[in-house]
């Protein structure tokens, strides 16, 4: 079956899901497009999540993709955490915030029993999950109300899990997709392979649709993650300067310099291994630091050494996430960039 057929779409196209970074607007542009538009839930409350979904309604009778976050939510580590702030005091120091204690900047809550009751009166096309999947009655819900479900693997043993699961299409991550890995199986990065190498393999191992993501930023990326076996694919990065996205001045500016070449997985902003461009607070603390509290709790200590660099103009501070081919970033509408995507 054609990822069109599964979605009841045009083109075998979906805006990622970008958590922080667009709302609404972008995923509606996407769907008006004939491609799938996304929503991300990850940072929005029940009331939030309502009102971004009634927008859609009122604005598109066209399928979207509503995306949630898996993770099993830590439990707080007192001691963990103080080593963290006492780890990031010095830059406290320099910035002249006498209180390091988090703003609640970057809390990121999982599906949950309070979010299915809000997506059930609207019974979206598509829903997508990243960190692996609810509980099996919260997926057997969705699945109830006709959702078709999708999720991410990064590796094959995650995708025949997911396959196992009953999901209707797992997306392929590879390595160099922007934003949080989906890896949920094992923490070990060096499980982690690049999209051309992941995609024919998952391809062969599962019999449902697999849609490619990561590194994909024109036509002929498109064209050739399809002749690898994609049914279709997903795109963040290259929609993080259309003006639907709601892609941050100090991240917008990283995006258009030659920084933007120089990615790397990073836990210092949340936790959990993300790929975003390399600034100082990852070049000085090493992008991967065992001393960061585990997912999302390690967003907190850092809310407010980001905003008040941002508030000079710096992104030293700021999650900058981008995969490693920002080549497809362009200032156009959504609507042309998604257009352009098909030969
Ligand atoms: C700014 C940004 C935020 C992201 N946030 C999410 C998210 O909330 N949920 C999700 O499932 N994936 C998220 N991703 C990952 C995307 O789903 C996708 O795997 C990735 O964008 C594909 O690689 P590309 O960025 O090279 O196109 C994010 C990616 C970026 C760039």
């Amino acid at each position: 079956m054609t990822m069109q057929e599964l979605f009841g779409i045009r083109l075998p196209i979906i805006q990622a899901p970008m958590a922080g970074s667009q709302g609404s607007e972008l995923a509606i542009a996407v769907s008006n497009a004939g491609a799938l538009g996304s929503l991300p839930c990850a940072m929005l409350s029940p009331d939030g999540m309502r009102a971004e979904l009634q927008a859609i309604r009122g604005a598109t009778d066209q399928p979207f993709n509503v995306n949630f976050f898996c993770h099993t939510p830590p439990t707080a580590d007192a001691k963990r955490e103080a080593a963290w702030r006492e780890l990031l005091a010095p830059y406290f120091r320099e910035y002249g915030i006498d209180r390091p204690e988090g703003s609640g900047g970057g809390s990121r809550a999982p599906f949950s029993a309070a979010a299915a009751d809000v997506l059930e009166r609207f019974k979206p096309n598509v829903v997508s999950f990243h960190f692996g999947l609810p509980s099996a009655d919260l997926m057997a819900r969705v699945k109830k109300w006709g959702s078709k479900v999708l999720a991410s693997a990064t590796t094959v043993e995650e995708a025949v899990w997911l396959e196992q699961r009953g999901v209707d299409a797992v997306i392929a991550q590879g390595a160099e997709a922007g934003g949080h890995r989906g890896i949920f199986l094992s923490q070990d990065l060096s499980t982690q392979v690049g999209t051309f190498a992941l995609l024919p393999q998952v391809v062969k191992a599962l019999s449902v649709p697999v849609i490619a993501a990561g590194g994909i930023a024109d036509a002929s990326g498109v064209a050739a993650a399809m002749s690898l076996g994609a049914a279709g694919v997903q795109l963040g990065t290259a929609y993080l300067l259309c003006p639907e996205a709601k892609t941050s001045a100090v991240h917008r500016a990283a995006l258009k310099s030659n920084r933007a070449s120089h990615t790397a997985l990073t836990n210092l902003f949340s936790g959990r291994p993300a790929r975003g461009i390399m600034n100082r607070f990852m070049a000085e603390l090493g992008p991967i630091n065992g001393a960061a509290p585990a997912f999302p709790l390690a967003a907190d200590a850092v809310a407010p050494l980001r905003k008040k660099a941002e508030s000079t103009g710096s992104g030293d501070f700021s999650p900058l996430w981008a995969g490693q081919n920002v080549s497809g970033c362009k200032e156009i509408p959504a609507a042309e960039l998604t257009r352009a995507l098909i030969r």
